[in-house]
């Protein structure tokens, strides 16, 4: 799969959302190393598990920057966010595969979101921290 590496690009210069998408890439490099002699995950895999947990960690982090900076697009992101998780969870509704399967697929839809949302809505707040937009 290719673009799973992590590029200079997704760097936004808040040290701790950096270290957070870093794993987050890291994590989906596993899994998709993983899904070369299994293709369909269980939700109890231990490498599901962590990126699942990562992803919680790291939108609640950011959610809660951007409530004490007030933000003034803190809700649009708070809905790209939820949307992101209802749009994972119907993929694993429609897969054909066994149900509490993690699929190929949806490995590959949510790296692909991730990379697209840190790059356009992430790379907004950041650039609203530490802009002169704020005082
Ligand atoms: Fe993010
Ligand atoms: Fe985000």
């Amino acid at each position: 799969m290719k673009d799973l590496k992590w590029k200079d690009e997704f760097v936004l210069g808040i040290p701790a959302v950096d270290l957070q998408h870093k794993r987050i890439f890291d994590c989906f490099a596993t899994l998709a190393e993983q899904g070369v002699t299994n293709p369909d995950r269980s939700l109890a895999d231990p490498s599901v598990m962590q990126l699942v947990g990562l992803l919680q960690e790291h939108f609640a982090l950011e959610e809660s920057m951007m409530r004490v900076l007030s933000y003034p697009e803190l809700e649009r992101h708070i809905e790209e966010h939820r949307q992101f998780c209802a749009e994972v969870e119907e993929l694993e509704q429609k897969s054909p595969s066994m149900e509490g399967s993690v699929s190929d697929q949806t490995i590959k839809v949510a790296q692909k979101w991730l990379r697209e949302h840190i790059l356009k809505s992430d790379r907004h707040y950041a650039e609203f921290f530490s802009g002169p937009q704020r005082n």
